[in-house]
């Protein structure tokens, strides 16, 4: 069951957070996560949503501090993730863990499961050889694969079963958080729903903390508590799913939201097609990025970088043509960009309120 997020506080904070990758031979810079402020509450999934490229892996990657964030802060527990040492940072990766999207390249095809789902306890020195046994097989019975399987080698497994492993792996050190990055995306459609399905049973039982990444918000509609959505580097809204897909403000979630089918005819919605491909996160577009594919850009969107404002109670979205937008008090500051992938400075703030 989810925990009461107002009782519970947040477990994670990002603020302002940029990743430029260089590009070699050139001064510009790859604008992968361009200021992105968000909250993960205790006990809650929080979907991230957008299409390729716009920059969900290296949010869940800057936050486990697997690449380092150009700019930004990060806390967990109220710990500056981004100022610990080797060995403090070593410490914290015990509670903070990530699912990959290839359950294939992401398992040792030359270790046995006993050897892969109890790796963690060997390098942070868990137990005697006798528990980490007993440890695996509990394990591998809480993600649903018979013990009896431990001796065995990844490509002795289908693709649900070798992602049931690496979920195995990831809860060997009892995290508190886990970016899921695309779980599914590689499993057959049929396997699909018993991955979310494990994972959703494993967060009751583990009171496990998730950012679930998704390029597309159909998968996360059932398994998110709220859900933020990318583009190009930014999120463009954040809601409750509940509130999301009910009520969507952005013109972008209108265009995600409407390209999933509704069984129910009652609830019947508008097909909004996305003209045009995704600009570059090397120079994106001035103004609002979305304006180039946006059905309703006008004139000022060209003008304005809308920042993201709560229009309704926990409900936040960027973009100038939402009614109240104008008035309502921006959630997060507007962050000037920032020029160079090197940059050691931090970005400046700018408030539009
Ligand atoms: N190591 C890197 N060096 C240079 N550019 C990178 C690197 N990693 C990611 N990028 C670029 O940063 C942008 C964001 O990439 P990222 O992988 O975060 O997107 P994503 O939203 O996870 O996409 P997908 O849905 O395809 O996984 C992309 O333009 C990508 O090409
Ligand atoms: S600010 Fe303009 S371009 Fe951006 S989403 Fe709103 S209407 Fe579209
Ligand atoms: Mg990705």
């Amino acid at each position: 069951m989810l925990l009461n997020n107002k009782n519970n506080g947040h477990l994670v904070e990002v603020r302002d957070l940029f990743k430029h990758f260089a590009i070699e031979g050139s001064e510009d810079v790859v604008r992968a996560v361009d200021g992105v402020s968000f909250s993960i509450f205790r006990g809650e999934t929080l979907g991230l949503v957008g299409e390729s490229g716009c920059g969900k892996s290296t949010v869940g990657r800057c936050i486990l501090r697997l690449i380092e964030p150009t700019a930004g802060k990060v806390s967990f527990e109220g710990r500056d993730v981004l100022s610990l040492d080797k060995a403090d940072l070593r410490e914290l990766r015990r509670e903070m863990q990530i699912v990959f999207q290839d359950p294939y390249a992401s398992l040792n095809p030359r270790m046995r499961v006993e050897d892969i789902v109890g790796e963690p306890l060997v390098i942070h020195k868990i137990g005697t050889k006798a528990e980490r046994r007993d440890r695996v097989a509990d394990l591998l019975r809480r993600v649903g694969l018979d013990p009896t399987y431990s001796k065995r080698y990844p490509h002795e497994f289908s693709g649900g079963q070798r992602q049931r492993i690496g979920v195995a792996r990831t809860l060997a050190l009892n995290p508190k958080l886990i970016v899921a990055d695309e779980p599914v995306s590689a499993l057959d459609v049929s396997v699909q729903a018993q991955v979310v399905n494990l994972l959703q049973d494993l967060q009751g039982e583990f009171g496990l903390t998730y950012l679930f990444i998704s390029h597309g918000l159909a998968v996360v509609e059932h398994i998110s508590t709220r859900v933020a959505v990318m583009y190009l580097g930014r999120i463009v809204e954040v809601a409750s799913a509940v509130e999301l897909y009910a009520r969507p403000l952005h013109p972008y979630t209108q265009a995600l939201l409407s390209a999933i089918p509704v069984p129910d005819p009652q609830r019947k919605r508008k097909r909004v097609v996305l003209e045009g491909d995704v600009p570059t996160p090397i120079n994106p577009p001035s103004g609002c990025r979305f304006r180039t594919r946006c059905p309703i850009a006008i004139d000022e969107c060209a003008e304005i970088d809308p920042d993201l404002r709560e229009i309704f109670p926990g409900h936040s979205v960027a973009c100038i043509r939402v009614p109240g937008w104008e008035t309502a008090h921006p959630q997060i500051t507007q962050i000037t960009q920032i020029k160079s992938a090197q940059s050691d400075v931090a970005p400046k703030s700018v408030n539009q309120g």
